[in-house]
């Protein structure tokens, strides 16, 4: 026992009591079962409870109370009742995922060890389970043996990282420390697909939307490759400086690929940074039958890849992998001598060097738990299992004459429209559609517009979700169409 425990208020002690915690632990894990047992078999009323931002603000109290009042498990039962329930097998909307309830008990062993790892000092199990992972990734992605990276806080963040990283090199000038020149004007080829990140991350990184120079694609949505030459060839001409390419890998909207080797390729020729961004698709290379959708990864000189979209963890949870080592320190260069003692190179362990967060999440433990539980052909199987889901669902589709695909799917997010006999806006009724559906809360899906064309979107990305579930969807888009 320490000493002078006693001086302790009791407030403070009762709090921090193991039996209150266990009190509490068992509580809580009781209610979360029957959440996910109600979730997962579908009977919950709503997948997202239609309240309104306004009707959400008037149920939650303003006055934070002086005293004691607040009794836990009904606030518990009040976020699990009003919250959008990804472990609902329909719930087909955006790419967050239905997190394994294994990573979500980790999670809790994380916010209670809070272990952030910006040195290794502040977390020394979660800074070697980092690296642990990376080595199982970059292997996947067929780095040789000087590869590198760390985990960060989301894809957007990554990308980010990561260009920062690409900047460094190609600046042709220490532009970490000179700050961007006028007269230097980078820019960056990106897919007109690219997730919205990309381009905010140039921005953020002070070169301008000018930086920007978007690469036409097909129309399967993939980067045109036979675009990449006039595109490169017009910004030369028009005193761009083209240091690097962000590829899709794969896009957000449709899901589509884009041809990785040829782009890594096109970047040999020109010595340009490739940046695959894997966000969603860079977990295919876990599957056997869908790594070949990846071809050429290897060439990138950095990917992203989120666990939290297809490995079915929670959110946040991104890998930034640097095909060479060195590149990894390339993002920031900041000196702070309170928290390292060396130059980053030789303090590989204080992770801080090279992300953009000083504290973090306990990201790495999640994934490299349920990888060591449940082994790694696991992740593939849900893999197979969702991207052959979605193949399923797009050929009854293509077979159903009142729907439109928007294109074939490449992994499992699909993007197709309800077609109305005399409707005159078409664009329209997809987001009525979408409206009615999410007002009766039987299904949550979202939507997109390509070639300004709207569309419903899904991720089909919940182990649990049925081939039936989503025939359900067409016959519930049918019925609230007409
Ligand atoms: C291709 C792609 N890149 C980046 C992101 C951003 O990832 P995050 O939401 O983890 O910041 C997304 C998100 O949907 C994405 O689809």
């Amino acid at each position: 026992m320490l000493k002078n425990q006693s001086k302790i208020p009791d407030s403070i002690k009762n709090a921090f009591a193991p039996d209150e915690f266990r009190a509490n632990g068992h509580k809580l894990i009781d209610i979360l079962a029957d959440y996910i047992q109600q979730a997962s078999s579908g009977s919950l009323d709503y997948v997202l409870p239609p309240v309104s931002p306004d009707e959400m603000l008037e149920l939650w109290d303003d006055k934070l109370p002086a005293e004691p009042a607040g009794n836990f498990t009904e606030i518990i039962k009040g976020v699990l009742d009003r919250s959008n329930h990804l472990l609902h097998p329909r719930y087909v909307g955006h790419q967050a995922t239905s997190p394994l309830p294994l990573a979500a008990l980790c999670s809790l062993i994380g916010a209670l060890l809070n272990n952030s790892n910006a040195i290794y000092e502040m977390g020394p199990v979660t800074t070697i389970l980092e690296k642990k992972l990376i080595g199982w990734m970059s292997g996947l992605i067929g780095y040789g043996s000087n590869t590198d990276g760390f985990f960060t806080s989301g894809g957007t963040l990554g990308n980010l990282t990561a260009l920062l990283a690409a900047r460094q090199s190609g600046a042709g000038y220490d532009i970490w420390t000179e700050g961007c020149k006028e007269s230097s004007k980078l820019a960056v080829m990106v897919s007109e697909q690219c997730h919205y990140s990309i381009k905010r991350a140039l921005q953020i990184m002070g070169l301008g939307e000018e930086a920007v120079v978007p690469v036409p694609c097909n129309e399967t949505f993939n980067l045109d490759t036979d675009k990449l030459e006039e595109t490169y060839q017009k910004a030369t001409a028009n005193g761009k400086k083209v240091i690097a390419i962000a590829a899709n890998a794969c896009s957000t909207a449709t899901g589509s690929y884009d041809d990785l080797e040829a782009i890594g390729a096109f970047c040999e020729k020109y010595g340009l940074w490739f940046h695959a961004d894997g966000a969603h698709g860079a977990s295919a290379l876990i599957s056997d039958k869908y790594r070949t959708l990846l071809k050429g990864i290897h060439m990138a000189d950095s990917v992203v890849w989120d666990t939290h979209k297809m490995m079915l963890m929670p959110a946040l949870s991104t890998a930034v992998i640097f095909k060479n080592a060195d590149s990894s320190y390339e993002s920031f260069s900041q000196k702070a001598s309170y928290l390292f003692e060396k130059d980053a190179r030789e303090e590989w362990y204080n992770l801080a060097h090279r992300t953009m967060e000083c504290t973090k999440l306990m990201m790495s433990f999640n994934a490299y738990t349920c990888l060591c539980v449940y082994g790694t052909k696991f992740f593939g199987d849900y893999i197979d299992r969702v991207y052959d889901l979605t193949k399923e669902f797009a050929q009854i589709i293509s077979q159903s004459p009142d729907f439109e695909l928007a294109v074939e799917p490449e992994c499992n997010i699909i993007c197709f429209r309800y077609l109305k006999d005399q409707c005159m806006d078409i664009n329209g009724l997809q987001f009525k559609i979408r409206k009615k559906i999410l007002s009766e809360g039987s299904f949550y899906i979202v939507q997109t517009v390509l070639k300004d064309k709207a569309y419903l979107r899904c991720t089909i990305i919940n182990p649990l979700t049925t081939i039936d579930d989503l025939k359900d969807l067409l016959d519930k888009v049918r019925e609230v169409g007409q």
